[in-house]
């Protein structure tokens, strides 16, 4: 039997909608754990799993969550006892549990995954864009590998200033959008060093959903309405909007170009992808629209294997990603700082709220100003995540007063613009393999692009790099030199893919996010809740989130989500409250008494499959 839990996408446009009616809340929220058997024969026994009454897995308590918060505590993750797989995509998600049955170990079925998202969330999942991958097997062996795009071999600093040095938008839409994707390359990659199945037979359920479709619900549908203006500007002929109309929801996305192109890079490997016809056909689409991206980029693309950030906090142990993300350094810094405290707050407090803001606002000063491509740029990772340098930054956090983050760091100045979409999705087997993954295309959709002929769509990542240094980007991100736009060089991302060991070693959390800068603080909460404030994963999930990136200097919360009482406490002590209906969407796996729960993210859709 296969445990399913589907956040329906009915239920997360309700959801969306923000409606604080009991009924809806329940709609929003609802465990709908449901038995499906998927008729795939085989399972193994868990090894992995401790048995009940694991000592390293303390009782949960229950979370106390503000009068009028729209995601009730309480409520239960999906759970199952041997695998499990979380995604924004409950075919994808599936995807993952059928490689699993048929006997591939967790990194199998994430590269099942992560083909079969580019098919059934097409805004997000991809083989246009790229993104980071962290393993921790079994056996002990980690891993991070980096397949992000980079610029490419014409990109020039300046390329997205107008003549009269004022920025474009071509960073962010159209052809020139673009960095060289690597997704397939790395995916690849993966599969090759740490799984045991042969790249054709894992992209068979992406084939497969690509050549006979599946039924579009309203997330998806809602997604595609929602670019369906920026898609028809660019390329008329994509499936997501025939005839000019956006795709309904109920109806059968059918992808026959994106089957043929799945089904060369099965047969041929990467090289399909990166020197064949599907190259050629993502080249003509550059001329025909202005890009730059030639053979030459995509003949010398590479993935690279890099060791992962290892960081603690409070006994436990953090694998994250390493530069060219700034996830795993950013979020080390900030859980250093905090863990500078003997005692943490109560959850939801005006101290827990304070500490937290103040410690990612100082975590992100540093992000923004001194990380880059490690290929290109000198990153001081040995300070940026030491611990003492922590009990520096603790110091200068006043108890009641929040500091401007001019009077930390006086260069720059900020916009904000809202956050659009990437997707992560977590994975893991009964030997206790885990795999993180966040990928993107950058915003929804990426650069607006889609590749006739081959029919993927392209990124718009090139909007990560400083397009004019001191100026903020989509993200409202300030950032500086080290992150200026160089031929070959990656951008920076705040992607932050990660796995959490308990005491003893052993997986305890896989989790990541989407949602641009705040995917570093919407992570690490779901950290610091389980850890911290020892609430169970839905739980977790569900707590208010709370923002800061230093600029803009403000503390952004979700709606509902802070008690009146605190949000007056906090503007006394000079925090700029910024309100937001919804901040990130989180994908996550925690290891619970007898297995594993699953939750997708409860503000959005998503799946999580297990058995
Ligand atoms: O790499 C990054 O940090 C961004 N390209 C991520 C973009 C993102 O998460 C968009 N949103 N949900």
């Amino acid at each position: 039997m296969t445990t399913t839990s589907f956040t329906t996408a009915a239920r997360a446009s309700a959801c969306a909608l923000g409606a604080l009616s009991l009924a809806f809340s329940a709609a929003c929220t609802a465990p709908s754990s449901q038995a499906v058997d998927t008729g795939v024969p085989g399972g193994r026994p868990s090894s992995a799993v401790r048995a009940p009454g694991d000592p390293a897995i303390p009782e949960r308590q229950t979370a106390r969550f503000p009068d009028g918060w729209r995601l009730p505590a309480g409520t239960r993750a999906t759970f199952a006892p041997e695998v499990m797989a979380v995604s924004n995509s409950p075919e994808a998600s599936a995807a993952a549990a059928e490689i699993m049955r048929a006997g591939g170990n967790a990194v199998d079925a994430a590269v099942a995954l992560g083909f079969a998202l580019a098919v059934s969330w097409p805004e997000a999942g991809n083989i246009g864009g790229g993104g980071y991958t962290v393993v921790r097997m079994a056996d002990g062996r980690t891993a991070a590998i980096d397949y992000r795009e980079v610029a490419p071999l014409a990109a020039t600093r300046n390329m997205y200033l107008d003549e009269n040095g004022k920025l474009t938008d071509k960073s962010i839409y159209g052809h020139l959008a673009s960095g060289v994707p690597g997704a397939v390359a790395g995916l690849n990659a993966l599969l090759e060093r740490y799984g045991t199945m042969p790249l054709s037979r894992v992209m068979q359920p992406a084939i497969k959903l690509a050549r006979d479709g599946f039924v579009v619900d309203t997330a998806l549908a809602g997604s595609i309405e929602r670019a369906s203006k920026m898609l028809l500007r660019f390329q008329a002929q994509s499936p997501f909007t025939p005839g000019g109309k956006p795709l309904a929801a109920g109806a059968r996305l059918v992808q026959p170009d994106l089957a043929r192109t799945l089904e060369a890079i099965a047969a041929q490997g990467p090289s399909a992808f990166y020197s064949g016809w599907i190259a050629d056909s993502l080249t003509g689409e550059m001329q025909r629209g202005g890009g730059i991206i030639t053979k030459a980029d995509l003949a010398k693309y590479a993935p690279v294997w890099r060791a992962p950030i290892r960081t603690t906090y409070r006994g436990y142990g953090l694998l994250s990603m390493p530069p060219s993300s700034s996830g795993g350094v950013t979020t080390a810094e900030a859980l250093n700082i905090l863990e500078q405290y003997p005692t943490v707050p109560s959850y939801g407090s005006t101290q827990w709220f304070h500490l937290v803001g103040s410690a990612y606002q100082r975590a992100f000063i540093d992000r923004n100003a001194k990380l880059g491509d490690p290929a290109f740029v000198q990153v001081p990772l040995a300070q940026l995540t030491s611990k003492t340098y922590a009990a520096r930054l603790k110091a200068t956090i006043a108890d009641t007063r929040a500091t401007p983050t001019r009077d930390l760091e006086p260069r720059m100045e900020a916009a904000a613009r809202e956050p659009m979409n990437t997707t992560h999705y977590s994975v893991v087997d009964a030997r206790g393999n885990a795999v993180a993954t966040t990928t993107t295309l950058n915003n929804s959709w990426g650069s607006g692009v889609w590749v006739r002929g081959a029919g993927f769509m392209l990124n718009d990542e090139m909007d990560d790099f400083a397009a004019q240094p001191g100026k903020p980007n989509m993200f409202g991100l300030v950032q500086g030199e080290q992150n200026a736009i160089q031929p070959g060089k990656r951008m920076l991302s705040a992607m932050s893919p990660t796995i959490v060991l308990d005491p003893v070693d052993q997986v305890l959390l896989v989790v990541g996010a989407a949602g641009g800068p705040t995917i570093i603080t919407g992570t690490s909460q779901v950290i610091l809740n389980v850890i911290d404030h020892r609430m169970s994963l839905g739980d977790a999930m569900r707590a208010p989130r709370v923002h800061h990136q230093a600029l803009p200097d403000s503390l952004t919360f979700e709606a509902g989500g802070v008690r009146p009482a605190v949000l007056d406490s906090l503007r006394g002590y000079g925090h700029a409250m910024r309100e937001l209906r919804s901040l990130v969407n989180v994908n996550a796996i925690m290891r619970v008494k007898g297995g594993w729960e699953g939750q997708p993210e409860p503000r959005r859709s998503g799946g999580a499959v297990g058995y």
